[in-house]
């Protein structure tokens, strides 16, 4: 198996979740290190149900993670065939975003068994309706945006806070509702800045609320830009914070290791099945699979019910 793309917390529990439900069925497992890249140059380990003991709760990939242009090369995707063959590998697991499905479902028309596994902070993947990492980096982003509101409350200042989610904005809506943002800008939905943030914050203001909380998806564009037209349209002191790569750390929350550990269960099964070119999806409370191209084909929209609930409660 191999993680690619960015690396999401759960990852490790999915390895760990792959390498014991193949060991249960008396199937070895080698790690690819390093993705693609590692299955191009033949990076390899051999792993054990022993090996994978206490990850479960550690952040990042055991196997380390890159984004391999090679693999988007007929040359890189070849080698990367050929590998397989040279090894005698029956199947492989691929966890990570629409770039590893991609080059999952090249390796599936090469004639190598592949399984796709969602693995994201972004949950940007359309035919599922979770990623594994989503929850943790969701939560890791409200823990230090709490701690920003106190500083904010004190100075009495608006605070941009720019998160992740690369083009879309599951994150920032979901973030921005958890932490109660006066309002989000979001790549999906126009916004119009003189009613939906200038006049929100001035109503906030009457009625009480001396600070306020902005989240920016980084899809939307730049945070800084939008502090520096909140100063200029309000006066009000404004900070802009870029939460960064802290969001794809630290330990996963039980949703992201329940879920990577029925997903890792799920793709070794579907191995066995006999199953190639699928991805593992959730699909309201049911993990299943379908044909990688659907995890591929349209955007994902944001979840509309939410995203009213949030513009409503945020008055
Ligand atoms: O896809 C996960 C993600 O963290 C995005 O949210 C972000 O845009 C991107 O990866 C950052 O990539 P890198 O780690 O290469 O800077």
């Amino acid at each position: 198996m191999l993680t690619s793309g960015g690396d999401a917390p759960g990852m490790n529990a999915l390895i760990r979740s792959v390498v014991r439900t193949a060991s249960a069925h008396d199937i070895s497992v080698l790690g690819i290190r390093r993705g693609y890249s590692g299955l191009i140059n033949g990076d390899i380990l051999e792993m054990s149900a022993r090996s994978v003991d206490g990850i479960i709760r550690r952040g990042g990939t055991i196997l380390y993670t890159a984004r391999c242009k090679d693999m988007l090369t007929e040359e890189g995707q070849q080698k990367a065939a050929d590998t397989c063959r040279y090894l005698g590998i029956d199947g492989l697991i691929c966890c990570g975003g629409d770039g590893t499905f991609r080059g999952a479902q090249a390796l599936s028309r090469k004639g190598v068994p592949c399984i796709g596994v969602p693995g994201t902070i972004d949950n940007d993947i359309v035919c599922t309706d979770y990623t594994i990492g989503f929850d943790t980096a969701c939560n890791t982003a409200i823990e230090c945006i709490d701690k920003l509101r106190d500083t904010m409350q004190s100075h009495e200042r608006c605070s941009v806070v720019e998160v992740m989610g690369r083009r879309a904005g599951h994150l920032a809506l979901q973030v921005g509702c958890a932490v109660g943002a006066t309002a989000i800008c979001l790549p999906e939905r126009e916004l119009d800045f003189d009613v939906d943030i200038v006049e929100k914050m001035r109503i906030g203001r009457i009625k009480g609320r001396n600070h306020h909380i902005i989240i920016v998806a980084e899809g939307y564009g730049s945070a800084q830009e939008v502090a520096d037209q909140i100063h200029e349209a309000t006066g009000i002191d404004t900070r802009v914070t870029i939460l960064g790569h802290i969001q794809r750390g630290g330990s996963p929350t039980a949703q992201d290791r329940v879920m990577a550990t029925r997903m890792g269960h799920a793709a070794v099964e579907a191995l066995i099945a006999g199953k190639t070119n699928r991805v593992i999806v959730q699909d309201k409370s049911r993990v299943t699979d379908l044909d990688i191209e659907e995890g591929l084909s349209l955007k994902k929209d944001l979840d509309q019910s939410l995203f009213e609930a949030q513009q409503t409660v945020a008055i």
